[in-house]
């Protein structure tokens, strides 16, 4: 059966979905299907962003290097594992919604509004500025994505989008910005990335 199976989805062209990317189904939850879409689509754009952010840290987590390996090193770790917890929290708040939410690179690449990194080294101040670029982008989507999902009555998004991502990324913004505290380079004068 497994072997039947697995021969069926190499060999046929076009496999049939049951739900479309993009569409939300029914759910008896009380919201406007037009307020779901709404929610739905703009969390998979968060989605999307905060994998890409999460494979930031982790890319940078072993990347680093200089006088600050090890601390970086722990720091990029432990905030790529918060980020993880977020995109599950995403997704599966994407398919209450009765939505289908992003799920592999290829796609995640395609949507995400995140800059993307060369695949070699960068200098340990550059990936800073590249995180906390990252960061401001989906801090800036989240509150826009929350004010509209309170204006159409969708408090659980409006919940999730405040109390777990906007939060956890102005918390993570503070301990990558005061890495650069001493280093004489301004926030303000970030670099091309
Ligand atoms: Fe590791």
């Amino acid at each position: 059966m497994q072997q039947k199976l697995t021969e069926t989805i190499h060999t046929t062209a076009h496999v049939t979905e049951i739900q479309t990317y993009g569409t939300v189904a029914t759910r008896p939850i009380a919201l406007d299907h037009r307020v779901r879409l709404a929610s739905a689509n703009g969390l998979n754009q968060i989605l999307a962003d905060t994998m890409t952010l999460r494979d930031l840290y982790k890319k940078h987590h072993w990347q680093v290097s200089g006088p600050t390996f090890y601390q970086l090193h722990l720091l990029f770790d432990k905030h790529f594992g918060e980020q993880a917890e977020l995109v599950d929290a995403l997704a599966e708040r994407v398919q209450m919604l009765g939505g289908v939410s992003i799920a592999m690179a290829p796609d995640v690449a395609e949507v995400t509004r995140i800059a993307r990194p060369p695949r070699g080294t960068e200098d340990v101040t550059v990936q800073l500025f590249r995180l906390m670029q990252a960061h401001e982008l989906i801090i800036a989507e989240t509150r826009e994505l929350a004010h509209i999902a309170a204006s159409g009555g969708d408090d659980g998004t409006n919940d999730l989008l405040v109390s777990d991502v906007l939060r956890l990324n102005e918390f993570q913004v503070w301990f990558i910005n005061e890495q650069l505290a001493g280093t004489g380079i301004a926030v303000d004068s970030q670099p091309a990335v």
